[in-house]
């Protein structure tokens, strides 16, 4: 029979029809000759009563047989609750099932289908299609078709045109390794997923599409973290004419409509801008989290003179205060925060408490002349743990700006239903690798530097600033974009000052040079990542719980086992041969 409605929408209203529903058993229970069953479906979950005053003793048997996770049909007259349950949509409400078709069995399932419980992470994904019946990720799912929904009318409206760009493509530097496709026709030649559609997208624009945009995947070999997957989805914009100021405003547009449309929350637009300057200095971090203080503050200058060497002769010092927190940490605890300080570079990390107008704690010996103006600079009050990091402004920001977001998780001092978003602005062009040897793009090759730095590509790189914005919502870098450069000169000299010969920079991106021989017009975008943007609407901390089918930490997949070796014939026809390698 054809189904009437999803279970989980029977209400009131429906007392007295005759409906077919169709799902899983949920739960079974048998009372005093009744048989109760939940049913549930992708709407939520419904009461059915199978009673034998009612039903043959041939159903009666068939409903007996009856395990969690069977798929039926069951047709019946809806009837009012004796005794409702409000914890249902549907819990004024039951079916008297009349007939009742198996149609499918199932063993015992290796995890309860239920939200809240705990589960070893390569389990779900061995067994994800039963995690995706639990409703907490049916409901990050829904969540997320929801968001992409709210974009796509939005960039629609504004007359963003949605172009597809090819997967098989060509490498593009986003600084990641890419995932190489190797070609069966062109032999020893590969193509590469795109880490993003940048180019093609920039080509877009010199085509004169004016607008573009595309809810697309992005593939990028790179260590896996909560925040990232090897496969992952962008909203990916992209404009002609506009300046950043205009490109930024369409994207708070963009996000004010999906918080208030799957929220139900009103962003004050426009968000705040911070200099990337700023945002190291005070957070120490390009992706600050101002749900919470705890701000940066530089003592290099008030500690110059201290008896304290590691202090009076590094080039900063800088520190934060742990508010009404020195009670709460035992030198064994900030043994644990030495240790990560010294993952981040620091060399050690010095603290003071303040306690009855007294600063206390291994160095506070050698700060005794200061302590008046130490206590003043910082405002310390009662209990407050203060924190020091002496070393390069860098080292001293990047520790601090770690500290500052674990302490903040270990005290709890984050109201989880806020949702804190800014621009950071001005970025540096380049920022230097030392494993590389050389000065790498901060974002991409193709990124405009601002007007007063352009023509310094050739002096210290490390002063230009570039025409960039990340957008950062609770401490994630959500999104990042720039204008473009779109003259050739200029894109040589950039490839240039990223250390490409003339040679390799035709090889590589010869193509792009040669577009801006024909009239490529002033363009720029942005990306959103979309994963992001979805976990953190939905509350979660990790990335796979909004994505239906993510890979593990090691970048596999323990449902169908990828990666996985293929077949000799299949690498012969490719002209591959594996080496021996260390099977672990
Ligand atoms: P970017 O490299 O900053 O910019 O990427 C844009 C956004 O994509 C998300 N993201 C990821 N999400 C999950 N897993 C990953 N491995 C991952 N990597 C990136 C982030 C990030 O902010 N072409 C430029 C954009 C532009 O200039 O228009 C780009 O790709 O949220
Ligand atoms: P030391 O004199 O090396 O025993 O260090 C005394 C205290 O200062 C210890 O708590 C160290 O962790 C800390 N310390 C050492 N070097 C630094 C540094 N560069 N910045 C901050 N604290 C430091």
């Amino acid at each position: 029979m054809k189904r009437s409605i999803y279970a989980g929408r029977v209400r009131s209203e429906h007392v007295g029809q005759e409906l077919t529903l169709k799902g899983w058993i949920a739960r079974r229970r048998d009372l005093g000759g009744l048989i109760f069953l939940d049913l549930r479906d992708r709407e939520g979950i419904m009461q059915l009563v199978i009673n034998p005053e009612v039903v043959s003793s041939e159903l009666m048997q068939e409903a007996e047989s009856l395990r969690t996770e069977y798929v039926v049909e069951v047709t019946g007259r809806v009837e009012a609750r004796e005794q409702a349950n409000p914890k249902l949509a549907t819990g004024q409400v039951e079916l008297q099932v009349r007939e009742l078709v198996i149609l499918n069995k199932a063993k015992t399932t290796p995890f309860e289908i239920k939200d809240g419980i705990e589960i070893n992470d390569d389990t779900r994904l061995r067994y994800r299609y039963l995690d995706l019946r639990r409703p907490e990720m049916l409901e990050n799912l829904r969540l997320r078709a929801k968001v992409t929904h709210s974009i796509r009318n939005y960039l629609d409206d504004l007359e963003f045109l949605d172009v597809e760009t090819p997967f098989l493509s060509k490498s593009t530097p986003e600084g990641a390794r890419d995932y190489l496709v190797p070609s069966r026709i062109s032999q020893g030649h590969f193509y590469a997923l795109p880490q993003s559609p940048q180019i093609t997208k920039q080509l877009l624009m010199n085509a004169g599409f004016d607008r573009y945009y595309q809810i697309v995947k992005c593939f990028r070999d790179e260590d896996l973290r909560g925040d990232r997957q090897p496969e992952f989805t962008q909203v990916d914009l992209e404009t002609s004419f506009l300046d950043e100021e205009e490109i930024q405003t369409i994207t708070e547009g963009l996000l004010a409509k999906v918080m208030k449309e799957v929220k139900g929350l009103d962003l004050s637009l426009p968000l705040p801008r911070m200099s990337y300057d700023q945002a190291m200095n005070v957070y120490g971090s390009d992706k600050p989290d101002t749900r919470f203080e705890m701000l940066l503050q530089d003592l290099t200058d008030l500690v110059k003179g201290s008896d304290f060497k590691v202090f009076a002769q590094a080039p900063a010092v800088k520190a934060i205060v742990v508010k009404n927190a020195a009670d709460k940490y035992s030198r064994k605890d900030i043994d644990k925060l030495t240790e990560q300080a010294k993952q981040h570079g620091a060399k050690g990390l010095a603290w003071l408490k303040f306690n009855e107008g007294q600063l206390a704690g291994p160095v506070a010996k050698f700060l005794t002349d200061l302590s008046s103006k130490l206590t003043e600079a910082l405002q310390l009050e009662n209990n407050d743990l203060v924190l020091f990091v002496a070393d390069s402004l860098e080292v001293a920001n990047n520790t601090l700006g770690a500290l500052r977001n674990r302490l903040a998780k270990d005290l709890d001092l984050i109201d989880k239903n806020q949702f804190n978003f800014l621009w950071v602005v001005d970025w540096p062009m380049f920022e230097w690798s030392d494993e590389e040897g050389r000065y790498m793009s901060a974002h991409h090759p193709f990124t405009l530097p601002q007007k007063n730095s352009s023509h310094e590509l050739e002096g210290d790189l490390s002063k230009v600033r570039a025409c960039a914005y990340d957008i950062v919502l609770n401490g994630y870098e959500l999104g990042g974009g720039s204008l473009r450069i779109n003259e050739r000169k200029l894109q040589e000299r950039m490839f240039a000052a990223l250390g490409f010969s003339q040679a390799e920079a035709e090889q590589e991106f010869g193509f792009l040079l040669e577009a801006m021989d024909y009239g490529f017009p002033p363009h720029g975008g942005l990306a959103l990542g979309l994963d992001r943007l979805v976990m953190l609407l939905a509350g979660q901390d990790n990335i796979r719980e909004v994505i239906a089918f993510p890979k593990n930490n090691k970048a596999s997949d323990p449902m169908t086992q990828a990666p996985s070796p293929v077949a000799d014939k299949q690498l012969a026809e490719l002209s591959l041969q594996v080496e021996e390698y260390e099977k672990d």
